[in-house]
């Protein structure tokens, strides 16, 4: 299999498309990206980094950071998290409010933004913002092996203006008692987290440890196997919200989407793959970061199934 080819082509081929989905503007500040970008890099298991088109141009990761978060809240208080956090595909939207009422505060899974959020609390334990975003910004450095990895300042600052959705989803959550300190800061925390910013080559070298079993490529241990697997499984049945099932029956491995066009795809002990198109589909997933992913899925073989 020539992957330099296939890769070359798949970002070729997303280049003549004409329908690009259209880029989040429910946050200002990502309304501004050029939707004509497109990026893809693979990491494989033996350690070769391919990429091709805008691989090298750092987005924001938004919802992507919610496996970073996931991973660094069941460090905090292991399995205890699945007592505030359910591990089902909601079914709605990422920013739905309408399931809480009825099942008590606890947020059906951690990728969509209610269960985020609880794991924003968590991660913050008793501290100030700043510590919990530090902690994260040094993980996902650590993950990737590069310390040029960043927040963009201004479109934390853009969220934490605009995003009344989420300050309604932590306050309703607080009435329950799952999000156990102040909201301001557990959305500050939140919102910078998702405003991290990384390349596709950055995103697929911090996921290396999901593709090798919990290990980082340095030999270190980021978490056991079966948490590895667990994180992963979360990705496959979550991680693209109501359009979980979709990417699951197109692409066939675990993903996680972010509404700033990346995705973040997972081929257990094979290799970490991330894409960037910032044109969204419906469900708020990257559309053409998808149909890459499909078509690599469809020309490489890599499924979980
Ligand atoms: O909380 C939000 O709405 C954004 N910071 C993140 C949402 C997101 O990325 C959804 N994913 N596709």
């Amino acid at each position: 299999m020539d992957l330099v080819t296939i890769i070359a082509e798949i970002a070729a081929h997303m280049g003549t498309r004409d329908h690009r989905g259209r880029v989040a503007n429910y946050i200002p500040e990502l309304a501004k990206v050029d939707p004509a970008r497109f990026g893809i890099a693979v990491v494989t298991v033996d350690g070769r980094m391919i990429t091709a088109g805008d691989a090298d141009e750092p987005f924001s990761i938004q919802s992507i950071s919610k496996v970073f978060a996931l991973t660094l809240a069941l460090g905090k208080v292991g399995d205890q998290l699945w007592d505030r956090v359910g591990r089902e595909p909601s079914g709605n939207a990422f920013n739905s409010i309408t399931q809480l009422e009825h099942e008590q505060g606890i947020p059906r899974n951690p990728f969509i933004n209610a269960g985020a959020i609880v794991v924003a609390d968590v991660n913050l334990g008793g501290h100030q913002p700043r510590v919990a975003i530090g902690e994260m910004l040094r993980f996902v450095r650590y993950l990737a092996g590069d310390d040029a990895i960043a927040i963009n300042e201004a479109v934390a600052a853009s969220e934490t203006a605009t995003g009344h959705r989420n300050m309604a989803l932590a306050h309703y959550m607080r009435a329950f008692g799952n999000v156990r300190h102040p909201v301001d800061l557990v959305l500050g925390s939140y919102f910078h987290q998702c405003a991290i910013e990384m390349s596709c080559r950055q995103l697929a070298l911090a996921g290396r440890y999901l593709m090798l079993d919990g290990r980082h490529p340095d030999g270190g241990r980021v978490v056991s196997p079966r948490r590895a697997r667990r994180i992963n499984a979360l990705m496959l049945t979550c991680g693209h919200y109501d359009a979980s099932g979709d990417f699951a029956f197109r692409v066939g491995i675990p993903g996680k989407s972010g509404v700033g066009g990346g995705i973040l795809a997972i081929v257990p002990g094979v290799a970490a793959v991330a894409v960037w198109s910032p044109g969204l589909n419906d469900n708020g997933n990257s559309y053409l970061g998808t149909l890459a992913l499909e078509e690599l899925a469809r020309r490489t073989g890599w499924s979980v199934f």
